[in-house]
């Protein structure tokens, strides 16, 4: 897919901002003696992103841990009920498109896998695959593996932050990652996934983006607040839960729409992006490369 660029040049110029710095402390590869990234995304995307980080970096740090202590009980029947269904419908098309990329035996990492959404459905395709899961609560991570012992399967998890993977460069034929982005530093989190990737694995991405129509967009972020605070209540969630009803739909206003993420991806240095969306962004996955001679 060809995906224009726009406002899009190497980043060279000194960085001020926070999330530039903590980019630059993340990995020092990209950062030279002068400060300078070589990093190819655009302005506008780093401020993006850099907001993202100053509205939501406190919750993130904060409140995110707690709200998934509480959610692992209720995490299926909740999302079925806040998405009408479309949440699990739209997973299962998602692990039927990374299926069709994977050789047998692959080796898989799930990124915040939560209670092992994909894992349990690309090993229900193919029994064969290796794959890893991690995750930053330790609550969702043992929801996940008795959903797993249940079905006699292997999933080799750990709990850990997306944001530092503790995986050694080019270890992974392919990586994924769902609906967390929003929760995530999401250029530090891409440029961790692509250098656990080896040459020429990929990266499928999924989630609940911004969607590029504002016709589309405010009826559904209206839509979400309803659907969350119902949720959060129907289902007696803690403090911490209704602290984040929220934050659930600003998360998504402040989001990257599809054609967005794709530049972010391709930034990161993925290549060959393919994605596919509902509703202009509702709901959204990508698939993408990392090139063989990286
Ligand atoms: C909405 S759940 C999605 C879980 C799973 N991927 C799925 O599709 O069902 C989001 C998950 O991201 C995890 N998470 C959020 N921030 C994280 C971080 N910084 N590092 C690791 N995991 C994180 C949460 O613990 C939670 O399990």
């Amino acid at each position: 897919m060809d995906w224009k660029r726009n406002r899009e040049h190497d980043y060279i110029r000194p960085m001020h901002s926070d999330i530039r710095s903590q980019l630059a402390r993340a990995d020092g590869t990209v950062t030279d003696c002068l400060g300078r990234n070589h990093m190819s995304i655009s302005e506008g995307l780093l401020e993006k992103e850099d907001l993202r980080s100053r509205l939501f970096g406190e919750t993130w740090r904060t409140l995110i841990p707690e709200v998934f202590r509480d959610v692992p009980a209720y995490y299926d029947k909740g999302n079925a009920v806040a998405s009408l269904g479309s949440c699990s419908r739209w997973s299962a098309k998602f692990a039927t498109a990374i299926g069709q990329h994977l050789p047998p035996g692959a080796n898989v990492l799930d990124v915040c896998s939560g209670t092992h959404d994909i894992p349990l459905r690309l090993l229900a395709n193919d029994p064969t695959l290796e794959i890893h899961a991690v995750d930053g609560s330790p609550h969702m991570t043992a929801e996940g593996q008795r959903r797993a012992r249940e079905r006699n399967l292997v999933i080799h998890a750990r709990v850990c932050d997306a944001h530092a993977l503790p995986f050694s460069d080019n270890s992974f034929d392919a990586v994924t990652l769902q609906f967390a982005s929003r929760h995530l530093e999401i250029i530090r989190a891409f440029k961790e996934i692509y250098r656990v990737l080896k040459p020429g694995g990929i990266f499928c991405h999924n989630d609940m983006l911004r969607p590029a129509s504002r016709v589309v967009e405010l009826p559904y972020l209206a839509y979400l607040r309803f659907s969350v605070w119902f949720t959060a209540k129907l289902f007696g969630s803690s403090a911490e839960s209704i602290k984040c009803v929220g934050y659930f739909a600003n998360a998504i206003r402040h989001f990257y729409t599809p054609r967005e993420l794709a530049e972010l991806l391709e930034g990161v240095g993925f290549a060959g992006i393919e994605s596919r969306s509902v509703l202009t962004g509702i709901m959204s996955y990508h698939i993408s490369h990392k090139p063989m001679a990286a």
